[in-house]
């Protein structure tokens, strides 16, 4: 992992040209600090890798990863499509400021009154089951409405097996050996599919199974053009591209990456005659990629705890960050107001202890690292847990009734809250005490 820790001169971690001990004071903590630079030249680096190889590409933003409004915004003005996996991706998206044209619909197991609802926005809807496409012809016109699929290439990828959503175990997409037979299925009924996708899983290093998702998914493609005549308007290769967490991680090296992708959809597209005049658009849906090392978590230590293990208690749990809880992710974390000296730490270094990292949760599973090397740690040190960009305030909870932290977006060393903190009072937004049971 590049560590890419930029340490001010008061030897203070810093974050997009702002000193997060400063940041932890003015906003407090449990804080979600996002660096707008980092996402706008993550979103760059991306699309000229890969329009420099094909230039008919889409990036769909995966918002799953992170739907606060402002990054959103910073998206949709590099000029980013989205992938929104349910109605409520889609208002937000909508909100937002993408036009419906701009935005994928890829539901899973919905409802015929949320395809009815995404329907009514005119986003396209991308189906991922043959009950779908029956439910869709009874709530929509089929003539000519145009549809896309998502398609299972049994190849499968992923951090964590929660993450594979390619292969035989997985819920998502139709069978590779129905394929033909769907999109015949969905012309005959008078549909106008236009378009095949697939994502194969989330944090993926490795380019291998990439490649060879995409080879599959354009012999698919390439087949279901022949059987069905289906004249493509997009191929979706799906997100998944990882960042690295741990230290002897290596980034995906993007611009290589890139070029090998697009040379095996090209020289499909010409196995397969598809690359006439009209070629179809290559769409990829980065989530993390765009977004994960754009964020840190601050937070505060109250607690030192020599048991029969040494603890170091932090403000925030596996509410606020749930990765570490839930996949046995690894989060860097770095003292940040002791930063001067966090790149080489290791073992070996004088004055550096082994220690365990708890949340504040009333669990024993809260943790946010084992066995982890620090700099020797005091109450009121300031942690920032890194790679906190993705898949971390989308996945927060008021789990033990702790409101959720707040966001703070940094650019040019100035500071700006994007999402309050919540208050008690937020804890019973909705709920509703029948009269028998007040007090
Ligand atoms: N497209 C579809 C249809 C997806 O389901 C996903 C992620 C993506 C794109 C974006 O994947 P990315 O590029 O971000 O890897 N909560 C997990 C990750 C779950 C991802 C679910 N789908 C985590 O914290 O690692």
């Amino acid at each position: 992992m590049d560590l890419n820790l930029k340490v001010n001169q008061k030897g203070h971690m810093d974050i997009g040209g702002a000193d997060t001990v400063e940041l932890a004071e003015e906003y407090g903590t449990p804080l979600y600090v996002i660096d707008e630079d980092r996402i706008r030249d993550n979103y760059k680096r991306v699309y000229n890798a890969f329009t420099k190889y094909y230039s008919d590409f889409k990036i769909l933003y995966a918002c799953k990863a992170n739907t606060n409004l402002s990054v959103m915004r910073i998206l949709e003005e590099e000029g980013s499509c989205v992938d929104a996996v349910s109605p409520g991706e889609v208002y937000t998206s909508l909100k937002t400021g993408f036009s419906p044209d701009r935005i994928l619909f890829t539901g899973n197991n919905v409802t015929n009154e949320e395809l009815k609802y995404v329907d009514g926005t005119g986003v396209r809807i991308n189906l991922d089951s043959i009950s779908q496409l029956k439910r869709l012809s009874k709530v929509v016109d089929p003539e000519g409405y145009k549809i896309s699929f998502r398609v299972n290439p049994m190849v499968g990828a992923g951090h964590h097996e929660h993450c594979i959503t390619g292969g035989e175990m997985s819920k998502f997409g139709i069978k590779e050996s129905e394929a033909v037979e769907v999109y015949q299925m969905a012309k005959d009924m008078g549909f106008n599919p236009i378009g095949m996708h697939t994502h194969i899983g989330s944090g993926i290093l490795d380019p291998e199974p990439f490649k060879l998702a995409t080879t599959v998914l354009m012999d698919i493609a390439g087949k279901v053009a022949q059987g069905a005549d289906i004249d493509f308007e997009f191929l979706d290769l799906g997100g998944g591209l990882g960042i690295p967490y741990e230290p002897e991680e290596n980034l995906l090296d993007i611009d290589p990456f890139a070029e090998e992708i697009t040379g095996i959809f090209k020289s499909k597209l010409s196995e397969y005659g598809m690359d006439g005049a009209k070629k179809p658009y290559m769409y990829i849906e980065p989530g993390r990629y765009l977004v994960g090392d754009a964020a840190i978590l601050l937070s505060r230590v109250n607690t030192i705890k020599e048991s029969y293990r040494k603890f170091i208690g932090v403000d925030s749990g596996f509410n606020t960050l749930l990765r570490p809880a839930m996949y046995g992710s690894y989060h860097h974390i770095v003292v940040a107001n002791k930063a001067k000296d966090a790149k080489e730490i290791n073992e070996n270094t004088p004055g550096v202890e082994k220690i365990d990292v708890a949340g504040n949760v009333c669990e024993s599973g809260d943790l946010f690292a084992r066995d982890r090397i620090l700099p020797k740690v005091e109450e009121g040190d300031l942690l920032a847990i890194m790679n906190a960009g993705a898949y971390s305030f989308s996945m927060a909870s008021q789990y033990n009734s702790r409101p959720r932290p707040a966001e703070v977006l940094v650019s040019d060393g100035k500071s700006e809250i994007i999402r309050e903190r919540e208050t008690y009072e937020d804890l019973y937004n909705n709920q509703i005490v029948p009269k028998r049971l007040e007090k």
